[in-house]
C-alpha cells in the first residue's frame, strides 16, 4: 500500500531524495523493537532509530508525561527565568554522569550540544586567563554533528566538502582504525601510541594555544571504530599534562550503549566536557545537553561581575518542559526496567551474533563494542553503491539499520530479546549472502 501524498516539498536530510521519491520507505507506526510500513509490515528496528531509542518505540510513560506536560506549562523562556523540571533533569543527569561533572547546560541535538561544549571550552580558558587557546584537536572520520562547529571539528569529508573554511585552528589527529585490527571483538590491543597524535600537534603549535581536544569514545556515525587499550586514558594523560580540555562527544554512547550510563565510566576515563542527546529523551522529543566540570562552571561564573550574565549562549528551547518531562520520563523507565543491566546482558549474545557474519565473503571487517557493530562490505564500482543497494533490501528482508557508505551499522534497541537481535543478524547475513 502506498500513501497518496505529494512527496515534493520535504527536502529530506542525508537522503537520496530523487531516489527515494521513487521508491519511499514510509514508516507510519512503532510499538517496542518494532516500525510498521503503511501496509502494516513489520520492520525491525536494527538500529534503535538513529541509536536514539533504547527502550523501545511509542512508551506510554514518556506518552503520558509529555501530554500532562503539555497542559501543565508547554513553554517559559529559559533566559533570566525557569521551570522546576529543568533542575529535576539536571540533577538526574548529574546522577549518572561521572563524579564532578555535574553541570548540565541544554541544548536541542547532539550538533547543538557539541558547538556548546566547544564554546564552553573557550570560555572557560578566557576565563581562566589563557585566551590564546584557541585551537582545537580532533580526529579524521570523527562525527559531530552539522552545525559549523561540530562539522569544523568532523572528520567526513563529505559532510565539509563545499562549505567553506569553516573554523580555523582545528587540527585532526590520526583515527584508530587499523588493518591489523580487523575483525578485533572489543577493544583491540595495539594503538593506543595514536594518542601521541595529540603530543605532536601540541610541539607543532604550542600547547598554549590548543583549548580543547575532542572525540567520540566509540566513533558512532562513520562506523563503530572502538579505542584501542590504553588509548583514551593516554588522551586524558596527555591533555591534562598540557592544560588541555578532554571533550567527550557522548551523543551515541551516552546512556547505557556500552551497559553504563556513559562510555567515560565503562573505560574509566573523565573528561572534562561531555556531550549527550539521542537516547536522553527516548528518541521522543529533541534535547541535547553538555557536562561540565564543578571547575569549567566555577570558572566561567565566578569570573563575570555580580548579576551579569556569565555566558553568552543558550537556546529559545534550552530545557524546553516539553522535552524535559520527556527525559525525565525516559530516565525512570531506564530506572524502573534496568535498562544500563539489561543492555549490558544483551552485549555478549549480540557481539557472538554479528561476529558469525565474518564467514561472508563479502565482509572485509567487522568491529563492536557494547551494542554497536559495524560491518564493512567490500566496496564495489563506487563508495557507497554496495551499502545503498543493501540498506534497501535490508528494508525490504523487514530490518532497518544504518548504513554509512558501505558500512553496516546495528544497534539494537536494549529492550531487545536475545533472539530479536539474532533475528535481525540473520536477516543481515541471508542479504549479503545474495548480494
Ligand atoms: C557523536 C555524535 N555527535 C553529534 C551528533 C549530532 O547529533 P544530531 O544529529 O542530534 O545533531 C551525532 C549524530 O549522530 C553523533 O553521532
Amino acid at each position: 500500500m502506498s500513501l497518496d501524498i505529494d512527496m515534493s516539498n520535504y527536502w529530506m536530510p542525508f537522503t537520496a531524495n530523487r531516489a527515494f521519491k521513487e521508491s519511499p520507505r514510509m514508516i507510519t507506526s512503532a510499538q517496542g523493537i518494532n516500525l510498521f510500513d503503511p501496509s502494516g509490515r513489520r520492520i525491525l528496528d536494527g538500529s534503535s532509530g538513529l541509536f536514539c531509542v533504547p527502550a523501545g518505540h511509542c512508551r506510554p510513560e514518556i506518552a503520558t508525561a509529555v501530554g500532562e506536560q503539555l497542559r501543565k506549562l508547554d513553554y517559559t523562556t529559559p533566559f533570566q527565568f525557569s521551570h522546576p523540571g529543568g533542575f529535576e533533569l539536571a540533577n538526574k543527569i548529574a546522577s549518572l554522569t561521572p563524579p564532578g561533572l555535574d553541570r548540565i547546560f541544554f541544548a536541542n541535538s547532539g550538533s547543538e550540544s557539541v558547538d556548546t561544549a566547544l564554546k564552553i571550552a573557550f570560555a572557560y580558558h578566557r576565563a581562566n586567563g589563557q585566551p590564546s587557546r584557541y585551537r582545537v584537536v580532533t580526529r579524521d572520520l570523527a562525527y559531530h554533528g552539522v552545525n559549523f562547529g561540530g562539522l569544523s571539528v568532523g572528520g567526513m569529508m563529505k559532510n565539509r566538502e563545499g562549505y567553506g573554511s569553516l573554523l580555523p585552528g582545528v587540527v585532526h589527529m590520526r583515527h584508530t582504525q587499523t588493518v591489523k585490527n580487523s575483525f578485533t571483538q572489543g577493544q583491540p590491543e595495539t594503538g593506543a601510541d595514536l594518542a601521541d597524535d595529540l603530543l605532536h600537534a601540541i610541539n607543532l603549535y604550542g600547547a598554549d594555544s590548543i583549548a580543547a581536544v575532542v572525540v567520540e569514545p566509540i566513533v558512532g556515525s562513520v562506523g563503530i571504530l572502538v579505542p584501542p587499550k590504553g588509548y583514551l586514558q593516554r588522551l586524558r594523560q596527555i591533555a591534562n599534562q598540557h592544560g588541555i580540555l578532554l571533550i567527550f562527544d557522548e551523543v551515541i554512547t551516552g546512556f547505557g550503549r556500552t551497559g553504563t550510563p556513559f562510555a567515560a565510566e565503562t573505560f574509566d576515563v573523565r573528561p572534562d566536557l561531555m556531550t549527550m542527546a539521542k537516547a536522553l529523551t527516548n528518541g521522543s522529543m529533541p534535547m541535547g545537553a553538555v557536562a561540565a566540570s564543578t571547575e569549567i562552571y566555577d570558572t566561567i561564573t565566578n569570573a563575570a561581575a555580580e548579576n551579569a550574565i556569565e555566558f553568552f549562549h543558550g537556546y529559545t528551547y534550552s530545557a524546553h518542559p516539553v522535552a524535559t518531562a520527556a527525559a525525565l520520563a525516559t530516565l525512570r523507565i531506564f530506572e524502573q526496567e534496568g535498562l544500563y543491566e539489561r543492555a549490558a546482558e544483551l552485549v555478549a549474545p549480540f557481539q557472538h551474533a554479528v561476529s558469525e557474519l565474518r564467514s561472508l565473503s563479502l565482509v572485509t571487517d567487522i568491529r563492536g563494542y557494547g551494542l554497536l557493530a559495524g560491518i564493512d562490505l567490500a566496496t564495489d564500482e563506487r563508495m557507497g553503491q554496495r551499502g545503498y543497494a543493501v540498506l534497501r533490501k535490508l528494508f525490504e528482508a523487514g530490518l532497518m539499520v544504518r548504513v554509512t557508505n558501505d558500512t553496516i551499522i546495528m544497534a539494537p534497541p536494549f529492550v531487545s530479546e536475545v533472539a530479536e537481535v539474532e533475528q535481525m543478524v540473520d536477516i543481515v547475513k541471508a542479504v549479503v549472502t545474495q548480494l
